[in-house]
């Protein structure tokens, strides 16, 4: 060991050598992942928000409700069982900025899609307590009245698209009829729902009259954690 003395004794020569350490395990780490297109494995299933659902999501950040709710089932069986399966990264990749949150006051929302029907999460935010009395949950009854006024939604796509959503020229073009179409009850859907599978479409607040923020709120929640089919999985589907 007289070889590891003589760099032990001599600061200099420990401090070169060390260098010279770290950075080639630095560089086995880093190097590989500039061969490949994105860190985000894509999974079957993902698509952008509807430009309702985009709305919804601006209102949920506006009110802060990540400050309540996180959205991010970590891998353990008690949160797997409790919430259905870990989120994966791919399930985030068209959110700007991700809502992954790190408080949990209220329970975890990476999957309330579809757990609830539209009149409990209206009844819901109305009335956090009328449907769950110990609820500490603030109410938001403001939303049923706030009619949305997006007359920029197409602007709001292509700022998304700017950092890497793939909203498509076609989707651009109908982003303003998409997001009145959704929440109506009586409009054509069918090729909405080919641009945006599995969206929430009909009456989403129960005023059917008006598109308020609270449409767009609920037809936010209830596509959360729904877009990739679990069931339908396969392990070639995750490395599409
Ligand atoms: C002060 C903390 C707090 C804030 C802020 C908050 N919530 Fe909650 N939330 C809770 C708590 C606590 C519960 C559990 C009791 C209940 O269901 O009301 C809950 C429950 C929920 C549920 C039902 C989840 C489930 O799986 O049963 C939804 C949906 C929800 N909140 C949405 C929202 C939205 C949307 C906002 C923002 C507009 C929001 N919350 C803001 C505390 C909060």
């Amino acid at each position: 060991m007289g070889w590891h003395g003589k760099i032990e004794r001599n600061v200099i020569l420990l401090l070169v050598l060390s260098l010279l350490t770290v950075s080639i395990g630095g560089l086995v780490e880093i190097v590989p992942l500039f061969t490949i297109e994105s860190t985000i494995e894509k999974v079957k299933g993902m698509r952008p928000y509807t430009p309702l659902e985009l709305v919804g999501r601006n209102i949920y950040i506006r009110e802060g409700c990540y400050t309540c709710h996180s959205q991010q089932i970590r891998p353990f069986r008690d949160e797997a069982e409790r919430y259905g399966h870990y989120s994966l990264a791919a399930e985030s990749m068209y959110d700007h900025p991700f809502q992954w949150g790190s408080k949990r006051t209220g329970p975890d929302l990476a999957r309330v899609g579809g757990k609830y029907s539209n009149e409990w999460h209206v009844a819901h935010m109305i009335d956090p307590r009328e449907v769950v009395p110990e609820s500490i949950m603030p109410p938001y009854a403001f939303m049923l009245e706030n009619t949305l006024d997006v007359d920029d939604i197409a602007a709001h796509l292509r700022a998304n698209v700017a950092v890497g959503v793939p909203y498509s020229e076609d989707m651009i073009e109908n982003a303003a009829a998409d997001l009145a179409v959704q929440a109506d009850p009586d409009g054509d859907h069918d090729a909405f729902l080919e641009r945006y599978p599995k969206a929430a479409v009909g009456d989403l607040d129960g005023d059917p009259g008006r598109l308020t923020e609270m449409d767009a709120m609920v037809a936010y929640l209830q596509i959360l954690g729904r877009m990739v089919d679990f069931d339908a999985l396969t392990v070639d589907d995750l490395r599409q």
